[in-house]
């Protein structure tokens, strides 16, 4: 009896499985970004999604669910059924640094399926215009001076802005204080408006306020300069050698989600970036796109293992203290 009941569910799941996978999508889709509006993820997914409509000829929304350095929304679309309809949308704060942070109730790797890796771009070091230094030898001789601590906004512990904070801290020994939002979009506008003093941020966040002067850039987390950016020097150039981090996006899905439904979801990311028009869009911003053969889902997932090996050990070691 059991072994029948076991025999039937098995047919169940995989008839289930390919007839979901056959007609999907038959519905709108939505990508949970665990940031708020306005913010780098915001933005990538929004130029996303508006592509990916194209190719899977349904709608494809955004819902933004923040707080927590991200991990409320990776959880909403942990939680949700895995039927393709939910992407979680993250990076390597979401769906790396937050598992060495929080007590999550879920795990990072065994409950999402990866579907494909995004655009990365290097942190660039940017200040509110009234910080008196021009060039990043004279923000840290400013800060090391300073009896206090500067301020330095984060889209919450755990999140992409933290962990470039708290590497800068370990190289140059310099504490900063933290005020976490929920993304970096609201993080920005509090730096034009000076209520902050710096932030180590996502490239793509703060180079259209760096170009319209209303804050100012120190340096790149590169060993290259970005052609986006020329004027804005490498770290090792100006006076940070290795002080390197790329912060790389991707895609995942719930754990248990039908084989062909992620390959429909990836090939449509994929599609997204090899348009000519999207492609400008993210490279306008300092993006990289990656390499063709690193866009199936096992990349991403090899990627993201790689990642908790690298830099757990570093997260742990700094003893974050959350609510
Ligand atoms: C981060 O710092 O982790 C992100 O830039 C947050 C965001 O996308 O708003």
């Amino acid at each position: 009896m059991q072994r029948f009941v076991l025999a039937a569910l098995i047919t169940l799941t995989t008839f289930g499985g390919n007839a979901l996978a056959e007609s999907f999508p038959s519905r709108a889709i939505t990508i949970v970004v665990p940031f708020s509006a306005g913010g780098p993820s915001d933005a990538m997914a929004r130029m996303l999604a508006e592509r990916m409509k194209t190719s899977l000829g349904e709608a494809v929304m955004v819902e933004n669910v923040t707080g927590a350095g991200g991990s409320i929304g990776v959880g909403r679309a942990v939680r949700s059924p895995p039927d393709g309809y939910t992407i979680s949308f993250g990076h390597l704060g979401t769906h790396v640094a937050n598992g060495a942070i929080y007590k999550l109730g879920f795990d990072l790797v065994s409950d999402l399926e990866p579907l494909v890796l995004l655009p990365s771009n290097p942190m660039i070091i940017v200040s509110k215009n009234a910080v008196p230094a021009k060039t990043l030898q004279d923000l840290l001789a400013w800060l090391k001076a300073r009896p206090t601590p500067a301020a330095a906004g984060t889209a919450g512990a755990g999140s992409g802005s933290h962990i470039a904070g708290l590497y800068f801290e370990n190289v140059t020994g310099i504490k900063l204080q933290y005020v976490p939002y929920r993304g970096t979009g609201p993080a920005m506008n509090d730096l034009v408006g000076g209520q902050i003093d710096l932030i180590v941020d996502q490239t793509s966040n703060s180079i259209g306020q760096v170009r319209a002067g209303n804050i100012r850039a120190y340096a790149v987390t590169a060993d290259k300069r970005l052609s986006s950016a020329p004027d804005v020097p490498t770290t090792d150039e100006a006076g940070l050698p290795g002080f390197h981090m790329t912060l790389w996006l991707g895609m995942w899905v719930p754990n248990g989600t039908p084989g062909d439904v992620v390959r429909k979801l990836n090939a449509a990311v994929v599609d997204a970036l090899n348009d000519p028009a999207v492609r400008n869009q993210l490279e306008n911003l300092g993006l990289q796109i990656p390499p063709p053969d690193q866009l199936s889902p096992a990349a991403l997932g090899a990627w993201q293992k790689a990642e908790i090996a690298k830099w757990w050990p570093m997260i742990k070691a700094a003893n974050v203290k959350v609510e």
